[in-house]
């Protein structure tokens, strides 16, 4: 694809030559991610970072980024703190913004609303979630973080076995993840959740369609053995019709050090896109897997 002048949308926009593209550019942003180099390079730009949904990681690494590139960063958090909020339109919030930025990032509670705002802007939009959707820069961080740690092992992203664990069907990084790795060769993909939080048809659709193998499972215990990569999420309970509907999946599945020990393999890489739910009765990622060098969420977040 071209780059340039582009909205990042839904990962159904990048081809593999397009991904390894971003992960090279990647890989030459890092000495100043780390500030060993400085660069004004985005001088007198301006981000607009929209979050109409809770965030920590995607807003502020967003704005970081920028901000470490020379860029400056303007900020609306809630819809409330909007003119949204005075029953303003995403067509018009668009049309106004985009004459104050060079680029718009935002996340929104609706799918589809970062497209119908995309539609109505003058500069790019970068899609940092629309509800159930699609999360494209958490997947993109998530495979680069998966060629980081496979090439530690020697190996490639082709060939990858995957469990991926919990709420598969309101997770958008799980959508987002599962379509991206599709374009590499011969993935393995392990499902793990109850039915009635399996993934959406039409992403397991993508997916056999390029021939990858799939198996579901019900028990977390099953459905970890034998892969590189553990990918656990959160339950997503802001999407779900009632919290009484949401407290049903809390706690369902806890992966723990002793049930990585007795069912993954001994390097098994264990990542989440975080935020992990640490309330005592949720805890799908325990704090006792802290001390497994195996544990790549922190460098997830840094990546
Ligand atoms: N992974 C992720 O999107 O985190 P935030 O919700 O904190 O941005």
């Amino acid at each position: 694809m071209d780059f340039v002048g582009s909205h990042i949308l839904s990962v159904d926009q990048f081809s593999r030559t397009d991904v390894e593209r971003i992960f090279n550019v990647a890989d030459t942003m890092e000495p100043y991610a780390n500030r060993s180099r400085i660069t004004q390079i985005l001088d007198g730009a301006i981000l607009s970072s929209m979050f109409f949904e809770a965030s920590t990681r995607t807003r502020i690494s967003f704005g970081c980024a920028f901000n470490l590139l020379g860029g400056d960063v303007r900020e609306t958090t809630e819809v409330k703190s909007s003119s949204l909020s005075k029953g303003e339109s995403l067509y018009d919030t668009a049309r106004v913004l985009s004459g104050y930025s060079d680029i718009i990032v935002m996340r929104h509670p609706i799918v589809g609303s970062v497209d119908e705002f995309a539609r109505a802007s003058r500069v790019p939009v970068i899609n940092g979630g629309d509800g159930s959707n699609e999360h494209p820069s958490q997947a993109l961080l998530d495979l680069y973080t998966i060629q980081k740690e496979m090439k530690s092992r020697g190996q490639a992203i082709d060939q990858l076995r995957i469990a991926l664990v919990g709420d598969l069907k309101y997770g958008r990084a799980v959508h987002s993840l599962c379509k991206l790795l599709s374009l590499f060769d011969n993935i393995h993909y392990q499902l793990v959740s109850p039915p009635e939080l399996a993934i959406p048809g039409n992403v397991l659709a993508t997916l056999q369609a390029r021939g990858h193998t799939i198996e579901e499972f019900e028990a977390l215990e099953e459905g970890i053995n034998h892969v590189d990569i553990v990918y656990v999420t959160r339950t997503q309970e802001e999407r779900f019709p009632d919290q009484k509907e949401a407290d049903r999946y809390r706690g369902l599945f806890r992966l723990n050090q002793s049930i990585y020990t007795k069912n993954c393999e001994p390097n098994t890489v264990i990542m989440h896109p975080l935020p992990r739910d640490s309330r005592s009765k949720a805890q799908e990622l325990d704090d006792d897997l802290l001390e497994n060098p195996n544990l790549a969420v922190f460098r997830q977040t840094d990546n």
